[in-house]
């Protein structure tokens, strides 16, 4: 599919970063596995790419123009932070409270509000930034876990645009995610866009889950999620590098001679190779302690193998990342300290950030690659290394918690939390025959130059631009205002006025058990209000049993249908009468198969009426839910077979019911009745499948308003409970509640 529009890159981090040094300003080029692969994007698809160029707040007006223009050319549009917000939303918020939630250390949380505040309003001047930018047409593209709300925030201002989010970091399971107070808008901005995606399908379908779970959205296949009104798609898209800059880069003669010339100052001892950012959820202390061992296990290694160690400082304001260079310090100096001899040491160690090339010439000089992270979203320098093995050798070892494994099983996988097995890897790589090496890279290559990083930003935008497209289904289209308008004009004119109005999800949303959905003043307000309208009566038409219906509606001026209109009285005061004759034998058997659903499904509860049953599972795991729902229809089914029974299902229950009782059944009895005339106007307003049976029965000129975002026959809709009553407001002639 062709892509058109300008491509918005949006990361919290510019492709360089900008500080003052001795007086000048000093402009480098960011490291980081985003920036590596999106600069790759930017450079081929053009566009801006809008992000925060560094802490510059103490920078020279004549300094920041300087910037400015650098920037400007670069195609990048700077969202400058305040040292305040650095600290609150990048090493507070970000990186001391997402990060290694997101890489599943939850011992690390503190809960600081102050930093919550400060993400949301960043993320608030991110999004300014890119609606200043945006033009029709446009494909805006989040990233990473420090811009989240950006998404659904973009989405308020501009409603048709076309948003992607990429989390380049793990997404871990609801269980974690949940842990964070602030969870539930997380998720609610990055389902502002229309395509979501991650490394892994384990990422994705924990995402999916606690959608489901979190904010009840409704999901299929793990890839769509539907929320209020609008599909967002989710994919998996394992990011990969320019291979073929990279093999180049390594091919290069100056490359190759600054690789001889490492192996040379190493004395032609092994090479094992760490790069990586000074981060703890990289292993690099376990990985050494894994060498530690494995010289102990080893001894005949010694003299003959070294640890080259590149550790690139990051986030260093940030206590846990300080303390992990405290720590390294320590371990490197204790195990350099027991095994160095006069002409060997065995850990070389270099706290510095390095350019590509000279990354290039390490990948190239090493024997051994060691990628053994506790938890990483892919794991860039895993594949970095093989694109540069043109000479088809090395090993690479990965951790098989690396996004990166589930792509590379060639690799040798070792678990970085078990040192022992590790330092037994460390063996087998360095003693693996040359025949063996040579199979492992050919395949690991192959995969690495096929699944490069273009490919990878062309599948994503494809994606996003289809996923745009069909963003909204027909059905979920509400009605527009002035057909609305038009409605209620007709309605006030109506000389008599009969309002069916189901309750749940319809005047009240949906609560967590049925029994705390009782009506706030305002509804009760507007309900007194619509019925004390000359010619207009209001009857509330719901499943519910009497006894509630009564105790929340009984003083108001009501018809009152309980039960599917089992149960009715058509005043305030009337006795309560039953349909007669209805037949509920079938209760014993069928109480007996909830029960014992309700037993084995945790959260979900049997709700016993007159002339019906249900069982709900709005609280029961998700997954868990719905499963249990398919098995107890299939049973229902088997069991009613020929029975007065039917089954009815609504929204996350399941009811059974004596045949002949239906919301359809009201209308025809209040016409009986003579409530209903052919004079009268008749408005039935409903969200789920028992009030299409009104429908269905109401007369040609009958109005049916759905509520909510699903199939439905009504002529006209709604999308809320909140809407509901705005448009029933309108017809009492208050303002908009
Ligand atoms: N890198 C770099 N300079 C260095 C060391 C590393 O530019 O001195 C790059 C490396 O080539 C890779 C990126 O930093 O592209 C690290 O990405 P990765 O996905 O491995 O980890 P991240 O830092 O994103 O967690
Ligand atoms: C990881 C994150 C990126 C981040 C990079 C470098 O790759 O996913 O979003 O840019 O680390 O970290 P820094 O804090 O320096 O931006």
């Amino acid at each position: 599919m062709e892509v058109t529009g300008r491509l918005l890159l949006v990361s919290n981090r510019l492709p360089m970063t900008a500080k003052v040094d001795r007086g000048h300003l000093a402009v480098s080029q960011s490291t980081g596995g985003l920036v590596t692969g999106l600069r790759r994007a930017h450079e081929h698809m053009g566009g801006s790419w809008i992000g925060w160029p560094g802490d510059v707040s103490r920078m020279k007006e004549k300094h920041r123009r300087e910037l400015e223009e650098m920037l400007q050319a670069g195609g990048c549009v700077p969202v400058h932070l305040t040292s305040e917000e650095v600290s609150l939303y990048y090493d507070g918020f970000a990186n001391g409270v997402l990060w290694p939630l997101f890489h599943q250390m939850v011992d690390r949380i503190p809960v600081p509000s102050l930093q919550w505040d400060a993400y949301r309003s960043v993320n608030e001047k991110f999004a300014e930034a890119v609606v200043r930018a945006w033009q029709p047409g446009d494909i805006i593209w989040v990233h990473d876990y420090h811009l989240t709300l950006v998404p659904g925030m973009v989405r308020a201002r501009i409603r048709e645009a076309t948003i992607g989010f990429f989390l380049h970091i793990p997404f871990p399971s609801p269980e974690i995610v949940c842990t964070l107070p602030w969870c539930d808008q997380v998720l609610q901005g990055m389902l502002g866009a229309n395509l979501v995606g991650f490394h892994t399908f384990t990422h994705q379908s924990h995402f999916a889950s606690c959608a489901q779970r979190v904010l009840g959205a409704s999901t299929s296949k793990y890839d769509r999620v539907r929320v209020d009104g609008r599909k967002v798609r989710l994919g998996v898209f394992p990011i990969g590098v320019d291979a073929q800059t990279f093999g180049a880069l390594a091919s290069d003669p100056a490359v190759l001679d600054e690789a001889t010339s490492i192996r040379e100052d190493a004395h032609h001892e092994s090479i094992l190779l760490g790069v990586d950012r000074l981060d703890y959820t990289k292993g690099i202390l376990a990985r050494l302690l894994a060498f530690e061992r494995f010289l102990e296990r080893e001894p005949q290694w010694r003299g003959k193998v070294r640890v080259v160690q590149l550790a690139v400082p990051s986030r260093d304001k940030v206590p846990r990342y300080r303390l992990l260079q405290r720590q390294l310090n320590e371990l490197v100096g204790r195990i350099n300290g027991s095994f160095s001899t006069v002409d060997w040491v065995p850990i070389h160690y270099m706290r510095r950030s390095l350019n590509e090339r000279q990354v290039a010439a390490l990948y190239r000089a090493a024997d051994v690659m060691l990628v053994t992270p506790f938890r990483d979203g892919m794991n860039l320098v895993a594949k970095e290394f093989v694109a540069c093995r043109s000479d088809h050798d090395g090993v690479l070892v990965l951790s098989e918690f690396a996004g990166a494994a589930v792509e590379m099983g060639e690799a040798l996988q070792v678990n970085p939390y078990d040192i022992e097995t590790m330092a037994r890897t460390y063996a087998e790589a360095l003693t693996m025959p040359g025949e063996e090496r040579r199979v492992r890279m050919e395949s690991l290559r192959h995969r690495v130059f096929a699944h490069d990083v273009h490919l990878w930003t062309t599948m994503f935008v494809e994606e996003l631009a289809l996923a745009s497209r069909k963003e909204t289904r027909p059905e979920d289209a509400m009605s527009p205002a002035v057909e609305l308008d038009a409605l209620t004009l007709r309605l006030r004119a109506a000389k008599r006025l009969l309002l069916l109005l189901d309750y749940d999800g319809t005047l009240v949303p949906f609560a967590r058990t049925p029994d705390v959905a009782a009506p706030d003043t305002e509804l009760r307000q507007l309900l007194a209000k619509l019925a004390a309208r000359p010619g207009v009566s209001v009857h509330v038409v719901s499943g519910r049993r009497r006894g509630v219906l009564e105790r929340w509606l009984g003083d108001l001026h009501l018809g009152l249908h309980a039960e599917h209109g089992y149960w009715w009285r058509n005043r305030p005061n009337e006795p309560w009468r039953a349909v007669p004759d209805v037949n509920v034998d079938w209760k014993p058997d069928v109480k007996r198969i909830l029960d014992e659903t309700a037993a084995s499904t945790p959260g979900t509860l049997v709700e016993e009426k007159t002339a019906s049953m249900a069982w709900h599972w709005r609280r029961a795991e998700p997954e868990l839910g719905a499963a249990r729902m398919e098995s107890l229809s299939r049973r229902l089914d088997d069991e009613l077979r020929g029975s007065s029974a039917e089954i009815v299902f609504g929204k996350k229950m399941i009811e059974v019911r004596s045949r002949g009782v239906s919301k359809a059944g009201v209308l025809a009895r209040l016409q009986a009745q003579g409530i209903v005339t052919a004079a009268t106007a008749v408005v039935a307003m409903g969200d789920d499948r028992t009030d299409e049976e009104c429908f269905a029965a109401l007369p040609a000129e009958g109005v049916a308003i759905g509520v909510g975002f699903r199939a439905t026959a009504a002529r006209y809709r709604v999308a809320t409970p909140r809407a509901a009553r705005a448009l029933l407001a309108t017809i009492a002639n208050t303002k908009r509640t």
